[in-house]
């Protein structure tokens, strides 16, 4: 898709689509002051069908209106903002998804949208351009390579999108809508990664991933470590897990060294290519989804393929723990003890908590072979946080303040949700093992999120600012939604952008 933004008058262009806006104030639609305007060239249709049809402007409500040749574009789709004091930048982001939407499913090649005052008045240029691109791209998204060749030459694809923006600040408004597109690619980078079948995505997979992403630019670097290496490092915990399967782990090391940057962010990712549960086993319909159960490591490879375009002031680090997670005669057993890599001996009492234990090698690792002035982990670690926040949130777990807000601020401009939950001390007796030194599960069913975070947080060195983002809900959307169709959501990717962005 191609997009341009422009400051000449709509009425001048031609188009498959042209969008305007509504809002909604005691129950009834507003037109936006181009929607009025394009309401009189139709002669007062618009407002007459609007009417008719009771329509009230919500908030990601649309309205089709063909023209019949009247004006300059073949359809006119009005999109409803709703309360626009109630706009966000996620608001923004499902707002121009479900005009993609519309916009694909009415089959139109040229979409021209003309932005409203409440959307200019609300954003800055430049994030507001971001959240079109971003919105438009990701709720275009589509995932059709093993669909058969008559579904995939018929789905379409909007070619171009012209979004007309009254006033000056064109230029912020392009940097936005170029940064967009660039993020989206990411983001639906790892959206094909989840999706894509486990037995294609298997730990060397990732290897491989991370190889040919490095090889890109000069200011990347990429050490990937097979079972020989990973032994010489002494993951034990890593190998412990990996026991049980036919494929071979893999502990990837990503690096982006940026021009004269002081600080480094580690970002580290669970990539469990398959959970079975091992030994602990998972019943069919909880093993369903279980592909997404690299979406953190997913997150942390669609993070560097974008790296060198958006060239963030700040050294960055990947790390990857990948390996399936099987049962069999091979598996490690309920009680079987493995050794992390920083000296800790841990029980695995269900090895259905899997991540934890190879995400412990991994946080072993950044403390010691990396610099970090950050580390964040993603991981879809627990079903208890899909619980506690449903499938749209992410839970954040951290033991610094300044990294808290950091990530809660680009949270917001980046309209991935998280809400933090507690790293309470008090639950650490949960995690004390009769005959190691931490096992892998809490003593009772309660407070499974912060159990889990608690166990990593075990594996931090004291003194660095660490962060937790449990994607178990948002990792992969059950349902279709605007902005993330079924499948692969490729959470983590717009938060951690934005947050590198702003170091
Ligand atoms: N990968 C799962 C967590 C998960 C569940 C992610 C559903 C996405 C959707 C993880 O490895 C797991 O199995 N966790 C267990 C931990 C328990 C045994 C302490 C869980 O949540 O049940
Ligand atoms: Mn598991
Ligand atoms: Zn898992």
């Amino acid at each position: 898709m191609k997009f341009q933004s422009s400051v000449l008058d709509y009425r001048k262009s031609t188009g498959d689509m042209l969008v305007v806006f509504a809002t909604s104030e005691k129950e009834k639609y507003v037109l936006s002051g181009d929607g009025k305007a394009v309401d009189e060239l139709l002669s007062g249709v618009l407002s007459d069908l609007l009417s008719g049809e009771k329509y009230d402007g919500a908030f990601d409500s649309t309205y089709l209106v063909h023209t019949h040749g009247k004006i300059t574009y073949k359809a006119v789709l009005i999109a409803g903002i709703g309360d626009a004091k109630k706009l966000s930048v996620g608001k923004v982001q499902k707002l121009f998804a479900r005009i993609a939407r519309r916009a694909t499913s009415a089959r139109a090649d040229s979409l021209h949208i003309v932005l409203s005052s409440e959307l200019t008045s609300v954003f800055s240029a430049q994030l507001l351009g971001q959240s079109v691109s971003e919105g438009i791209l990701l709720g275009s998204y589509a995932f059709l390579k093993h669909k058969e060749e008559k579904v995939r030459l018929k789905h379409h694809d909007v070619s171009e999108c012209v979004i007309h923006v009254a006033g000056g600040k064109l230029e912020a408004f392009d940097q936005g809508l170029k940064r967009g597109q660039v993020v989206a690619s990411a983001v639906s980078f790892v959206r094909d990664l989840v999706n894509e079948p486990p037995s294609t995505t298997t730990p060397t997979y990732l290897g491989d991933v991370a190889k040919s992403i490095a090889k890109k630019d000069p200011s990347l670097s990429c050490t990937v470590y097979d079972k020989k290496g990973i032994t010489a490092l002494g993951m034990g915990a890593l190998l412990g897990i990996a026991r049980g399967s036919d494929e071979d782990p893999r502990f990837i090391h990503l690096s982006y060294k940026a021009t004269g940057a002081k600080k480094t962010v580690v970002i580290v990712g669970k990539g469990i290519t398959f959970d079975t549960g091992g030994l602990s086993l998972k019943p069919a319909s909880g093993m369903e989804t279980m592909k997404l159960d690299m979406a953190g490591a997913g997150a942390v490879l669609g993070v560097f393929s974008v790296l060198t375009l958006l060239k963030p002031r700040v050294n960055v680090d990947g790390l990857i723990s990948a390996t399936e997670n099987m049962p069999s005669g091979t598996a490690i057993k309920p009680g079987d003890i493995v050794t992390a890599m920083d000296g800790k001996t841990i029980e695995v009492l269900n090895t259905d908590a899997e991540g934890r234990v190879v995400l412990a090698d991994a946080l072993s690792y950044a403390c010691k072979n990396t610099k970090p002035d950050y580390i964040i982990d993603l991981a879809t670690l627990t079903g208890a946080c899909m619980v506690a926040l449903g499938e749209d949130i992410s839970g954040l777990f951290s033991n610094n303040q300044k990294l808290t807000q950091d990530l809660k601020s680009a949270s917001y401009n980046s309209g991935e949700a998280v809400w933090e939950l507690p790293l309470a001390e008090e639950y650490s007796e949960e995690l004390k093992s009769n005959v190691a030194d931490i096992k892998n599960v809490g003593s009772t069913r309660y407070g499974g999120a912060i159990n889990g975070a608690l166990f990593l947080q075990e594996f931090v060195e004291e003194g660095i600012p660490w962060a937790h983002l449990d994607i178990a809900g948002p990792s992969f959307a059950e349902k279709d939604s605007p902005l993330t169709p079924k499948g692969g959501s490729g959470v983590g990717v717009r938060l951690l952008l934005e947050f590198l962005k702003n170091q």
